[in-house]
């Protein structure tokens, strides 16, 4: 997520601006840049990097002058970070400038047209498009361009907007991107978060979706987009910076997991037109596609975990032979795959040395690399030869939550887009499947409703030993998921088993009062889980299930928490939230470093 900072005031306008982007470093960014309103012109200064490097190029803010200005930390999305592709964005004749936090969908479209009409664009952004319509439409009045700007626009957004014409406004709007009104005297402030602002007051406003703020020296005044009035109550914050930095949540992670449903919105809703599956990032041929006899998926640790569940669910639905491979592994086993294989590369960083060595490996060999990153411009995004973005944002806490479920819904996105091209899945099939993933979202905010009860078997089970998780067929792809998040964040051991392998010997270690959690959410094979949860049961085991809400049965098997009912291939993006709460709230109850667990690295470079 990008950082947005306003000023507007008496006061000279930079170092409010470099010490609010200070305060927003901890959301992640690649890049960071300030525009100020000297009363005759903008004055853009910017820079990839970290902030040290933009507060180098202004002499820590001792060159920035005016009293009026806007200031932005980019996350990257559309275009590499770049100094040329960092906030602010200038209109062509260097009228408006504007930052942004968001995604425009229809971006490409907008800039298509712009180009026709002679603008020359500077970045690869989205958002430059913003400050180039504002000039296209302008015709002398900020507010109704604004407005007129906004009506084109597809996707979310926050934005502060400044233009020569106006020396004396900052104006404010938002739509799904959070943007707040920080109250001062005789100045105010515009921030994405409390944290840039909290320095100066602690009386704010929330913008609410297509609110417009004008912010001018002598108060704020909020309107609609049909320029009506709106009265706004003020909201005064009580959170120190650290609670205000988390959303206050006591912890990134907690965060993150209630971020999910954004970002997988985020994440699919540009991808969706029309009730279609529209992947432009993939650049093969639908002959191509229908070339590949193979699929190889590569990745570490959670990113591992997506490419086993996007085994089963590929091979269901495009009946073509899928491998999932740990990369580590893959690199010296001498693999068989050439230019009929397709490799499908997963990181959340897109800088884990295994991982990316191990993508080279398969270019070597001839294969063709989709990758799917969460880094905008990192090595393997920029090595790999097709990219899918997952649109999370920056993940802070060492254990990934959103990232994983972005990951899984691209690699809906991909099945039922290769599926269509292989012709393996039907019409009506396919329809069903685009709508339920359009709604995924909702329902995994009504998961995230249901913690008491997790938040219960978390307090029962977190002085125990060790846990087993248990599952067949993509619940057994999500054991590994779940195993693993307790494991990192509460350092109690646990092992995830494929359900009928547990027989197999290391039941041997279930003893009286021993927690075994059994994800049993595949319909298929209830009836087969039930009878491996007996088994554990006879031998001592204390079992708590994860089912889905058409099974109320499963209470009489063990302390169950309930899942909405939802199509096979999506059971995954609900049956992990329950795993990773209650590994959470184990951590939590067992006073660890929740975001930082001992020995762990975020992005694990090194082999
Ligand atoms: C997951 O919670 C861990 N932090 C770790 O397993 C991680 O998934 C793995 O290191 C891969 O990282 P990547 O997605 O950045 O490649």
């Amino acid at each position: 997520m990008c950082g947005i900072v306003g000023y507007i005031g008496c006061e000279q306008a930079g170092p409010f601006l470099l010490d609010g982007l200070e305060r927003l470093e901890y959301r992640g960014y690649d890049s960071a840049g300030v525009c100020l309103n000297t009363g005759s012109e903008l004055v853009v200064k910017k820079a990839k990097g970290e902030l040290k490097v933009l507060k180098e190029l202004t002499k820590n803010g001792k060159d920035l002058h005016g009293t009026v200005g806007i200031g932005h930390t980019r996350w990257a999305t559309h275009g590499e970070p770049s100094d040329v592709n960092a906030h602010p964005h200038l209109s062509e004749s260097g009228r408006f400038a504007v930052v942004h936090n968001g995604i425009i969908e229809n971006y490409q479209q907008l800039k298509d047209y712009l180009t026709s009409k002679g603008i020359v664009f500077r970045s690869m952004t989205d958002t430059e498009v913003i400050a180039q319509l504002l000039e296209y439409y302008y015709q002398g009045d900020l507010i109704d361009t604004v407005i007129k700007v906004l009506g084109k626009l597809d996707g979310s957004y926050a934005l502060g907007v400044i233009s020569k014409d106006n020396p004396d406004e900052i104006i404010a709007v938002r739509k799904e991107s959070p943007l707040i009104i920080g109250l001062g005297e005789n100045e105010n402030y515009l921030a994405s978060d409390v944290t840039a602002i909290l320095s100066k007051t602690r009386t704010i406003i929330r913008l609410e979706n297509n609110e417009l703020a004008i912010l001018t020296r002598e108060g704020v005044n909020i309107i609609s987009t049909e320029k009506d009035e709106i009265k706004k109550n003020t909201e005064t914050i009580e959170w120190d910076v650290s609670a205000a930095e988390k959303g206050g949540y006591e912890h990134f992670m907690f965060k993150e997991i209630m971020e999910q449903p954004a970002a997988i919105s985020e994440t699919i809703s540009p991808r969706i037109k029309n009730g279609r599956v529209i992947l432009d990032e993939i650049k093969l041929s639908d002959e191509e596609l229908r070339s590949f006899t193979k699929i190889n998926i590569l990745a570490c640790g959670s990113a591992y975990h997506v490419g086993v569940v996007a085994k089963y669910i590929f091979e269901k639905m495009l009946r073509i032979p899928v491998e999932a491979d740990l990369a580590s592994e893959f690199r010296y086993r001498d693999p068989i795959i050439n230019d009929k294989t397709l490799t499908v590369v997963i990181s959340q960083s897109g800088e884990t040395a295994d991982t990316k060595e191990a993508m080279r490996e398969a270019q070597r060999r001839g294969s063709h690399v989709i990758s799917i990153v969460n880094v905008v411009g990192s090595a393997i995004a920029s090595e790999s030869d097709d990219v899918i973005y997952t649109w999370a944002g920056p993940e802070i806490a060492v254990a990934t939550t959103k990232a994983y479920s972005t990951q899984l819904a691209v690699v809906y996105l991909m099945a039922l887009y290769m599926g269509e091209k292989l012709g393996t899945i039907v019409p009506e099939e396919y329809d069903a499947l685009v709508n339920e993933l359009e709604h995924l979202p909702e329902k995994i905010e009504k998961v995230l409703e249901n913690k008491a009860k997790i938040q219960y078997l978390a307090s029962k089970y977190f002085n125990t030993r060790d846990i087993f998780f248990i599952g067949r067929n993509i619940d057994y792809a999500l054991s590994l998921e779940g195993s693993l998040k307790l494991k990192e964040i509460s350092y109690i051991h646990s092992e995830a088993y494929a359900a009928g392998e547990l027989k197999h010997g290391t039941i041997s270690l279930i003893e009286k009062g021993t927690p075994v959690i059994a994800l049993v959410t595949h319909e298929e094979l209830i009836g087969k889980m039930v009878s491996n949860i007996e088994e554990v049961k006879t031998r001592g085991a204390q079992v708590m299930c994860i089912a889905c809400d058409d099974h109320p049965e499963m209470e009489t098997v063990g302390q169950t928490v309930f899942i909405p009912k939802v199509c096979d291939m999506l059971l995954p993006s609900l049956a992990v939230i329950p795993l990773q709460l209650f590994a959470y709230y184990v951590a939590s109850l067992k006073g660890c470093d929740i975001d930082k667990p001992r020995n762990l690295a975020k992005s694990v470079t090194v082999e």
